[in-house]
């Protein structure tokens, strides 16, 4: 099983190019099927979670080109199924984007159940909800499998209970082609969901007010074929700007949109970083002790559920307390007791992390829980002393590309390995 074998210790400096957001790619993939039409993607990050969501739309006769490593070009005009099913299917959480979708176009969709990161229960009673106030009366959890049947889709006035980044794109997805208004209120406002929106409305959908708590969307019979660039991923800006943070560092993160990382600059800046904003790129400058801080994970545009591993490590290393509150998911802590391996000193109370920063961490054999505590424990082993090594990288391959790539062309010692021997190997490389 592959590992990632690091030796600690190096400032991480230099300049590092941002892909695509693997969360707003998985909701345009699914979107590109609602035409019959051509439709060609930019900046498709090439990440497993990604590759398993081509996949599953292959396996339904949707015709999947790669222009180039990014570039994809898509024909749905030959789908002969409308049911997705197979176990590879169960390792993203995004599958059920394909039940919105399909069930836009043909008024039907059987899809089995999503997996994704074990971070908590992850229900989806309100996408449920919101299919069947588009018509889908029947929309539920049968033998494993969501599926949702409707005559026809009908607009609908939509409140949903809590802000979910995963219902509002679902139900724009199933609304877009349904008959009249569709209003979803208590929207969430992730840079992603408004990329979706701008995606659909350039494939001729009528969506306003995404990125709003209130998205209204006019129905249209039919959409278009277009060309299309996903947005920078936040979240890989934010863990490469974090890593200059935990390892002194001075890293540029290029290719970026600096308004959707302002409440991650703000945290790394009220630590004791500096930075430095241009049109599409952000610097942290990392060179003193980071000091401690409160954050609790909030929707956009508070500080991100999906950054709260990334800020723990940090504030592991800070002089003083610190506290870290996750509002969102209520296990996603479960990487805290392999940091504390490390050396970190921190007490988990049901949803708040104390911290005691300490001055370092030492290196250890270490295990990736999920993709963003993953990430963040390759951070904590490239500031540690020693080396580390971490099991499990087939969650970090989910939504990082070339994550071990980036970091080397920045001085990370790091290595993907296979055995032992090559651990070994890697020892004696780098003394
Ligand atoms: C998306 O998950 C992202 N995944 C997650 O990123 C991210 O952490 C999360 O949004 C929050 O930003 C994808 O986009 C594929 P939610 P999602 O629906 O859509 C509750 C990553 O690392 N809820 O916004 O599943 C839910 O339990 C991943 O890239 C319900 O109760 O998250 C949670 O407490 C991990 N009922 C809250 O809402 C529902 O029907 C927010 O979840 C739906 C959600």
């Amino acid at each position: 099983m592959e590992q990632y074998v690091i030796k600690g210790g190096n400032a991480l400096v230099g300049e590092v190019e941002i892909g695509g957001a693997k969360n707003a790619a998985l909701g345009i993939l699914a979107g590109a099927i609602l035409t019959d039409d051509t439709v060609v993607i930019e900046n498709v990050p090439d990440v497993r979670d990604t590759n398993v969501m081509i996949q599953a739309m292959e396996s339904i006769g949707v015709i999947v080109q790669h222009v180039d490593k990014h570039t994809l070009k898509i024909n749905a005009g030959n789908i002969h199924s409308q049911i997705v099913d197979g176990d590879y299917i169960k390792r993203i959480r995004a599958s059920y984007y394909l039940i919105g979708s399909l069930l836009g176009k043909f008024n039907k969709a059987e899809v089995t159940l999503p997996g994704g990161c074990n971070i908590g229960t992850r229900p989806i009673d309100q996408h449920l909800k919101g299919f069947k106030a588009l018509g889908a009366r029947d929309a539920g959890v049968v033998g494993g499998r969501i599926e949702a049947h409707a005559d026809k889709l009908q607009g609908a006035h939509i409140y949903l209970d809590m802000v979910t980044v995963g219902a509002t794109i679902n139900l724009m997805l199933a609304a877009v082609r349904a008959e009249g208004r569709t209003i979803i209120e208590n929207a969430a406002k992730e840079p992603h969901v408004v990329d979706v929106a701008n995606f659909l409305n350039c494939m001729g959908a009528n969506i306003k007010g995404a990125g709003t708590d209130v998205i209204r969307i006019k129905g249209v019979s039919e959409l278009h074929g277009t060309e299309y660039t996903i947005i920078p991923d936040q979240i890989e800006a934010g863990t490469f700007m974090f890593a200059a943070a935990v390892t002194k560092g001075d890293i540029t993160v290029k290719n970026v949109i600096p308004k959707h990382l302002e409440s991650i600059s703000a945290k790394l800046q009220e630590i004791g970083c500096e930075i430095e904003e241009s049109d599409d790129a952000v610097r942290v400058v990392a060179s003193r002790r980071l000091e401690h801080t409160h954050v609790k994970t909030l929707p956009y545009p508070g500080f991100p559920t999906d950054m709260q591993p990334q800020i723990t490590v940090a504030l592991g290393l800070a002089e003083g307390t610190s506290i870290v509150t996750e509002s969102i998911f209520e296990n996603r802590f479960k990487y805290v007791d392999e940091l504390m391996r490390m050396g970190a000193n921190i007490k988990v109370e049901s949803s708040t992390a104390i911290i005691e920063g300490v001055n370092r961490y030492t290196g250890a054999s270490i295990t990736a829980p999920d993709l963003r505590a993953g990430a963040a424990l390759v951070l904590a082993a490239l500031a540690a002393d020693g080396f580390t090594t971490i099991d499990d990288i087939r969650y970090i391959e989910r939504g990082y590309e070339e994550f071990d790539v980036k970091l080397r062309s920045l001085g990370a010692m790091m290595e993907k390995v296979e055995d032992d021997s090559a651990i070994q190997k890697f020892k004696l490389k780098v003394g």
